[in-house]
Formats: C-alpha cells, structure tokens, sequence
C-alpha cells in the first residue's frame, strides 16, 4: 500500500489510467554526472520530493543508485514512498535488448522495480516500439515495472503504438513550457487519457527572461520559475524541473501558496510560439 501521501502532504498526486498515482513534481537529472548527481538527489528527498526523472541515457544511474541506497529509499517503506522512472536507450530498443536494459537499469539503481520505464525517444526512422512494448507489459507482469510510458511520442506514433499493441501508454513525457505548448499533442493524450508530462518546463531556463513571466512574478512575489511551474501545476501537468541547487529545488516545490489569475494564465497562454528548446522527434535519437 503506498504512503506516497502521507510523506509528501504538500505535493499533489495525480491518478493515471492505470490506477497508479505519480507526484505531480519531481526532479529532473538529466546533465549531471554520477558523482554530482548523488547529493543532488539525496537534497532534493530531504526537501520533500518523491520523484526522480531519470534515464539510461544520462549515463548518471549508478549515482541515482548510490543516493537511494544511502538514505534508505531503496527498500521498505521509504521506497514505496518513492516514485523512480527510468528510460530505455533508443539503441536498445527491441525485445530481448530492453529486457536486457531494463536488467542493468535496476542494477544500477539499486532497486527491485522502477515506478515508470519509458520508451525515450519514438525514432520513426527506425521503429521498434512495438516489440519494445511487449518487453515493457513483461516487465508489468512480473512486478518488475508498475507504469509504462513513453516520451516525445506525437500522435501518429501513439497511432501506430496502439495499433501493434492495443494500449496507450498511462504517460507521455514531452516538452512543453510557455513558448512551445504544442497543444495538438496535448489535445490527443487528453482526448485518450494519457498523462501529460512536461520536460524542460521552464525551457531550460530559456523562458524565465520573459517581460510577461517577470511582471506576473513581480506582482505575487515569488520568482518567474514559481510562476511558470504554476501555470504548469494548474494546466494538471507533471513537470520534473531540473535544478542542481537545493535552494532552487525548494522554490520549484513551493507552488502552492499563491495563484495566477485567470487573465495571468490567459497571458502566458499567449506565449505559444515555435521556440523549441530541445530536439525534434521526428529525426532525433539520443542513442
Ligand atoms: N524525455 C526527454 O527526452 C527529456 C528531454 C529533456 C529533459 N528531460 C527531463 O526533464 C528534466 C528537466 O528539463 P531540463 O533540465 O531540460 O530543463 P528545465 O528543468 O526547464 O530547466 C533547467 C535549468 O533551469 C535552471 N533552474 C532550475 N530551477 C531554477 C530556478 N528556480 N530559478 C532559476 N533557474 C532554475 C537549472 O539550473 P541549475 O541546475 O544550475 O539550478 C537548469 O539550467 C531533465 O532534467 C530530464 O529529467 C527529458
């Protein structure tokens, strides 16, 4: 039974089609190496959170592995406490690969079962997603995985995921901030009850500069990441804001004390535009 409530009071849980329900904020850790990675994670559970945004691809899950294993979250009541999702490497996509990779995942991680494995990039040049589904609802079965999702995926490719397999992933993890709300593929998880998971929220930084997101900020006193990662909180997004700061990691926790108003909202709506801060899914592997 989880006590993800009871231990993280503040942060609010959000139900998935598959009954599992996943803290709306977690961090990201995506740029930082084994050894730096540790006691940024072990700050960020101090501080309260409950969710760690990893992947094989950051090359850091040995060091995830280590923080989890030094304050307890790894076993017991700590680790039900804890949400962890990890990510397969586009190179290892495929049946016998992803198991493979999953087997070395949890190794590093020091764990017994992730929370979420994600599907890290669609690749349509080189689609596998199908058989790698099939290793994921494997790893379902065995109690190996609780939540299977998929990231950058548009549409065609939850089309084409549903098509070979007759399931919709319960997430998908795509970038999304105020410049780049891609709200077609927004629509079509909602429409098919798909959780909406922000990466860069804040753009990687990128959008925190903006003259609209500064006077919202000055008008409320909190900081322009407050401001966004509200907006994001009250659209119901995951979001997994990355920061290897602790004082930082608290601001972006700390949401909850203030409200946009609906003109506020309305305003940072209006920011939508073709500014995408990372890669393209179409063309992009992280390999
Ligand atoms: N699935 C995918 O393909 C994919 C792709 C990209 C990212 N992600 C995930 O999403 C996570 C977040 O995305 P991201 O790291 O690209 O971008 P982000 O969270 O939008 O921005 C992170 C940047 O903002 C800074 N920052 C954080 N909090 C701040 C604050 N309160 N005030 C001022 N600056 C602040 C951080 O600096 P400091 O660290 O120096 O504080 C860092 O430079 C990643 O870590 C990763 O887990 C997934």
């Amino acid at each position: 039974m989880s006590t993800l409530a009871d231990q993280t009071p503040d942060i609010p849980l959000i139900t998935l089609h598959d009954g599992s329900r996943i803290p709306q904020i977690g961090l990201g850790v995506l740029r930082i190496d084994d050894e730096g990675v540790v006691p940024v994670v072990e700050s960020a559970l101090a501080i309260g959170y409950r969710h760690i945004d990893g992947a094989a691809g950051y090359n850091n899950e040995e060091g995830v592995g280590r923080a989890l294993a030094a304050t307890g979250y790894n076993t017991g009541e700590q680790r039900e406490s804890l949400w962890m999702t990890t990510k397969l490497r586009d190179s290892e996509q495929g049946y016998d690969s992803a198991m493979h990779a999953f087997d070395r995942s949890l190794e590093l991680l020091q764990l017994d079962y992730v929370d979420m494995y994600m599907i890290h990039w669609p690749t349509p040049f080189d689609w596998r997603s199908g058989e790698t589904w099939k290793a994921f609802a494997k790893l379902r079965e065995d109690g190996r995985v609780r939540t299977l999702g998929v990231c950058n995926f548009m549409p065609e490719h939850l089309d084409r995921l549903y098509e070979e397999t007759g399931e919709y992933p319960t997430v998908n993890q795509i970038e999304l901030h105020p410049t780049w709300q891609q709200r077609d593929v927004v629509e079509y998880c909602h429409a098919h009850d798909i959780a909406v998971e922000a990466y860069s929220p804040m753009a990687r930084g990128a959008d925190l500069a903006n003259g609209v997101i500064e006077r919202i900020a000055e008008a409320h006193g909190v900081t322009p990441a407050q401001v966004i990662l509200r907006w994001h909180i009250e659209n119901g997004t995951i979001i997994i804001p990355k920061s290897v700061h602790t004082e930082r990691q608290r601001e972006n926790l700390d949401l909850f004390g203030f409200s946009l108003t609906p003109q506020e909202h309305a305003e940072i709506d209006a920011l939508d535009g073709p500014t995408r801060a990372g890669h393209d899914p179409m063309t992009f592997t992280y390999a």
